[in-house]
């Protein structure tokens, strides 16, 4: 009995480690502790494990905040600190994760020349065949020139190599993104219920908002990632969509939402099971983030053919209407899709895109379609 209950706490002793190892930033994630003076040439970060927590190979700058390049202040997205990846250059480090979780990485980065910039963020080992994700730096959704992205993956193995690489080859080696606060979080997979068939229709569920970062999170379109970071959901298009919290903006419900930042190229869906020849309803909140986004915007949903078009006129203040679409399944499966109608573009001259925010989305099946 002895023996069992020491076993019982040593289980939940080392549990709860992994647990506080693997939500938040990664041990100096957002790397404010940097390489020794003697392992700096300039920017450039001299040998392999000189910054700490981490492992680095090929061109990798330790970037300080105000830092210039020519003329150009390099944006370091939060705190003081940030590394720069070369081409071909890549930053990894050791994670310990709960063997068969899901997790959401979330890390923020800016992009420092003209050019199209790329990071190819994967987790090894996997026994997946592919299992890593190239996400485009676009930085056209922040004001600021940085953003975060999120990707999500199962953990095959306890313990995993987290690696950011930028597969670029830029004529200029010094041209890479900027990397700054890679976190963690392990996901909960939210269940279809009685109240919802849809699941994490609210969106509540996804990956960590980094609490010093106030642009939201893009999540990149799902072509490029095997597992969603947003449990539920996928990024059915081209174009990423923004994760927000009610921190730093308006949500219609509860403490997170999305915004469609790029038109029909942003779209989210959902298979759900249904059964032919019953009638459900959609119910969701159309708004906005109350982030400057004004102006006349639709939001479409489909539900297998049938359609709804939801008007919404912003003053980008906050505020939402409610939207609903009636259908009868055709199949057992029915495809749930949102996107915005049109582009929009926030109203401080910043060219930065931006849309309606969606939240709150409920499936019911409705019992009595005549008396409702
Ligand atoms: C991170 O690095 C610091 C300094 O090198 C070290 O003291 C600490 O143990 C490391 N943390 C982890 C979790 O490896
Ligand atoms: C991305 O990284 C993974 C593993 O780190 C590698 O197998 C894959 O070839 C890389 N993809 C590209 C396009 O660089
Ligand atoms: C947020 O910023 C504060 C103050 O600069 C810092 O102490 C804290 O570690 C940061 N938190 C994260 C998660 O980056």
């Amino acid at each position: 009995m002895q023996k069992l209950q020491v076993l019982l706490v040593l289980f939940l002793a080392s549990y709860d480690a992994v647990f506080s190892l693997s939500d938040g930033l990664l041990p100096n994630g957002n790397f404010e502790k940097g390489p020794r003076p003697s392992q700096l040439k300039g920017s450039v970060v001299v040998g392999n494990d000189a910054i700490p927590n981490w492992t680095t190979q090929g061109f990798v700058e330790y970037i300080r905040s105000g830092q210039k390049q020519g003329d150009m202040v390099l944006v370091v997205p939060e705190g003081s600190y940030a590394v720069r990846l070369g081409n071909e250059a890549y930053i990894k480090q050791k994670v310990q994760l709960m063997k068969g979780g899901f997790y959401a990485l979330t890390f923020s980065a800016s992009r420092t020349c003209a050019q199209e910039e790329k990071l190819n963020v994967s987790v090894v080992p996997t026994t997946e065949k592919k299992d890593w994700g190239v996400i485009p730096i676009q930085t056209m959704y922040g004001s600021n020139g940085c953003e975060s992205f999120a990707c999500g993956f199962r953990a095959d193995y306890p313990e995993l190599d987290v690696v950011i690489h930028n597969p670029g080859v830029e004529e200029d080696p010094a041209c890479g993104p900027l990397v700054d606060s890679v976190a963690l979080k392990l996901l909960f997979l939210p269940r279809r219920t009685s109240a919802n068939l849809l699941k994490n229709g609210n969106f509540e569920e996804g990956p960590l908002i980094l609490p010093n970062t106030t642009w939201g999170v893009l999540i990149p379109p799902h072509i490029d990632d095997a597992h969603s970071p947003l449990p539920g959901w996928i990024i059915e298009s081209l174009k990423a969509v923004k994760y927000i919290d009610s921190d730093h903006y308006t949500v219609p419900e509860g403490k997170r939402a999305v915004e469609l930042v790029a038109g029909r190229e942003s779209a989210i869906a959902q298979v759900v099971r249904t059964t032919v020849g019953k009638v459900y309803d959609l119910t969701f909140s159309v708004g906005d983030a109350s982030n400057k986004c004004e102006g006349s915007m639709v939001v479409e949903a489909f539900a297998g053919k049938d359609t709804a078009k939801v008007p919404y006129e912003s003053k980008g203040k906050g505020g939402f209407v409610q939207g609903k679409l009636r259908f009868k399944a055709v199949s057992t499966r029915t495809r749930i899709i949102f996107y915005s109608s049109f582009y929009t573009m926030k109203n401080d001259n910043s060219g930065s895109l931006c849309g309606p925010v969606i939240d709150d989305i409920r499936l019911l099946s409705v019992r009595y379609p005549r008396q409702a």
